[in-house]
């Protein structure tokens, strides 16, 4: 079975080149960003974020019913995430959600299922993973990883685009500021923290044309 994986920082347009990837080779697409927002979005419907901590997030992983999150991918490549037969994918991208799955993924164990679920849902596929671990730590075999980043201006661009289409206004230093801390807690954090695979190819996505990268990627898979 073949692996590639996808990481980089917030907005660097991972999900969707590992989308369109996956798409074009006919591969899994898998999301793991989408597990940590979904983790945190059941988190919130009975937590604020301010009351993470190591004591009651363990207590809660250990009572919480976390069967009913399930993650699928349709025949045209979009993936969804459903919480108890309710799509809730919609839900998952507010400034809030992304706040509390970047603050939730420093938790033991909250990694810790949600990397079993990555290799139960990787078990006999070819996959496309993207996140911020995968190359460098859940699946350190992979057959191709990739490292895709792009400048702070850029990614800024597109996380405010995003925010625009949910009716949130930021200016571009306020999207900066954000990305900032997000980039310094994924990157900063003692597990599994975002770096560069060893073995990675280190890709820039400043363009406005995925295609053109989806099929620098498909070369680099093919040599
Ligand atoms: O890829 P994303 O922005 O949708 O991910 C949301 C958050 O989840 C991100 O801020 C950090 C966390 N995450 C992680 O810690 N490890 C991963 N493999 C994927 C995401």
């Amino acid at each position: 079975m073949q692996i590639i994986t996808i990481d980089g920082p917030v907005a660097s347009g991972k999900s969707t080149i590992a989308r369109a990837l996956a798409h074009s080779l006919g591969f899994y697409y898998l999301y793991s960003g989408l597990w940590y927002r979904a983790l945190a979005y059941v988190w919130l419907r009975e937590h604020t974020v301010a009351q993470m901590n190591d004591a009651d997030v363990m207590h809660w992983m250990a009572q919480a019913t976390l069967q009913g999150v399930a993650y699928s991918v349709d025949a045209d490549g979009a993936d969804h995430m459903r919480l108890d037969g309710v799509d809730i994918t919609s839900e998952l991208h507010t400034a809030t959600v992304d706040e509390a799955a970047s603050r939730l993924s420093t938790f033991m164990p909250v990694r810790a299922w949600i990397n079993n679920k990555m290799h139960q849902l990787a078990h006999e596929r070819n996959i496309v993973a993207d996140g911020r671990d995968m190359g460098s730590d859940v699946f350190p075999h992979a057959s191709l990883k990739i490292f895709l980043t792009a400048d702070m201006s850029v990614r800024a661009e597109r996380w405010r685009g995003k925010q625009r289409k949910q009716g949130n206004i930021y200016t571009l230093e306020q999207a900066c500021e954000r990305i900032k801390e997000r980039d310094d807690r994924d990157a900063g954090r003692a597990l599994a923290p975002l770096r560069i695979p060893a073995d990675a190819h280190v890709i820039y996505n400043n363009g406005n044309d995925p295609h053109a990268v989806v099929q620098e990627l498909r070369k680099l898979f093919t040599l």
